[in-house]
């Protein structure tokens, strides 16, 4: 039966298959933490395989372990219309980010099934590795190395904090594929997504109809000085990076709050060595993140971070580095599918706005290989990579009916047939 009208999701199954998998790395406070590529992560893809698999679908895996759930079309000749997102967690993430991209995904395909729906083009539900980023650098690593961004040995190559790399990681858990990856592409990628901001939520609206991706960098910074016995040495006869550190630190928030209300500067991976309290550390590193929606301003805050180091560091007599570990521009999604999704949520009555996203998110390289669309849902007070991120069942519901809608079913590659 070809599918003209507008299917209801089943989000009764949605919210049950959520709950399910969030029982996999379940935290005592009610998150999830189920990082990349462990056995944790394993037990999720081998969960939702088994979903798709009875849901009518094959499992193809790439070399980096992005997973490709089809389920066949008319013609099979036509690229897959595409959804998904992630299954991997930050250490103390919650049960959606990611998560409820890939599930929504799924639930198309249950409720395709249950109305015996045959799709002109396949769907293609996938599941990418190392979004998050937490494990390996740099974040969308798996869909990176599929749309070219990164190179695949190299990424095999990246090591965690016990030295083990992706590539050792991906044969551990028994899913580094035979695909090469980027080898098949979608006619349309559709990635449903918590916001994980609170914009949604303070405007009272039920789908973010994501217009763009703002671009970010990520970047290592690392001080040094001498170490030396904390009690004998005079405080003027010390070269200790933490002094300096405390100078940069406001320097580096300055990049974003100069650039109120859209600049973002945030701090974390803290580290001094050695990690004694009676030796004046000889080293300190940092992890910095930079966002901002706009190219050129993200340029400026680069090359502020870079002048404001070496500043603090001729002032404090120490050495300094700033490596740059990503770069990931601002991108906009293609206007086809902005309107497919603005259409979704009309044809299923869902009060809807144009927001522009501040995380990054596996479409953002997918959009380098296929017209891309995000829709968004909202997520409780906005709060996401923390373990009490919610959503309801109803905003879940709801952004996999636009998902399903008609007007995001069609694949530009089929235009003017339905691609579902
Ligand atoms: O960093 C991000 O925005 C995403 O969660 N990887
Ligand atoms: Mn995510
Ligand atoms: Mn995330």
């Amino acid at each position: 039966m070809t599918a003209g009208r507008n299917l209801a999701i089943n989000g009764d199954r949605l919210w049950q298959s959520l709950m399910e998998m969030a029982r996999i790395g379940a935290t005592e406070k009610g998150g999830v933490c189920r990082l990349t590529l462990t056995e944790l992560d394993k037990q999720g893809r081998d969960l939702f395989a088994r979903w798709c698999r009875e849901a009518g679908c094959t499992i193809s895996v790439d070399k980096m372990g992005n997973m490709f759930a089809r389920r066949p079309g008319r013609d099979h000749s036509l690229p897959p219309v595409g959804t998904g997102s992630h299954l991997d967690t930050q250490p103390t993430g919650g049960k959606f980010d990611g998560v409820y991209g890939v599930l929504a995904g799924l639930e198309v395909l249950r409720t395709l099934q249950d109305h015996d729906v045959e799709t002109e083009a396949p769907i293609e539900v996938s599941v990418w590795t190392n979004e998050e980023g937490a494990r390996f650098t740099p974040a969308m690593v798996g869909s990176g190395v599929y749309a070219g961004e990164f190179d695949l040995e190299e990424s095999w190559a990246q090591r965690d904090g016990d030295g083990v790399s992706l590539g050792e990681a991906l044969d551990i858990i028994g899913y580094k594929g035979e695909q090469t990856p980027g080898s098949h592409h979608f006619g349309a990628f559709f990635e449903t997504h918590i916001e994980q901001g609170p914009i949604l939520e303070s405007e009272c609206k039920t789908i973010g109809i994501v217009t763009a991706v703002q671009g970010m960098r990520w970047y290592d910074v690392t001080l040094t000085g001498d170490e030396v016995h904390a009690g004998p040495t005079p405080m003027d006869r010390r070269r200790d990076p933490v002094v300096a550190l405390a100078e940069l630190l406001p320097r580096i928030y300055r990049l974003a709050l100069d650039r109120a209300p859209n600049g973002r500067a945030t701090i974390a991976n803290l580290h001094t060595e050695p990690e004694s309290r009676n030796t004046v550390p000889g080293l300190c590193r940092l992890s910095v993140d930079l966002r901002h929606p706009d190219q050129g301003e993200l340029e400026a805050m680069d090359s502020g971070l870079k002048a404001a180091a070496a500043e603090v560091a001729e002032a404090h007599g120490v050495g300094h580095s700033v490596t740059d570990v990503w770069n990931s521009p601002p991108v906009a999604f293609d206007v086809g599918c902005v309107d497919a999704v603005r259409k979704g949520a009309g044809i299923m009555n869902y009060s809807a706005m144009e927001v522009v996203s501040g995380a990054g998110h596996d479409a953002v390289y997918i959009s380098r290989t296929a017209p891309t669309g995000m829709i968004f849902i909202p997520c409780e007070d906005g709060i996401s990579h923390n373990e009490t991120e919610n959503a309801t069942a109803e905003d879940c519901a709801a952004g996999a009916n636009v998902l399903t809608s008609r007007s995001c079913r069609f694949s530009p590659v089929a235009r003017g047939r339905e691609g579902v």
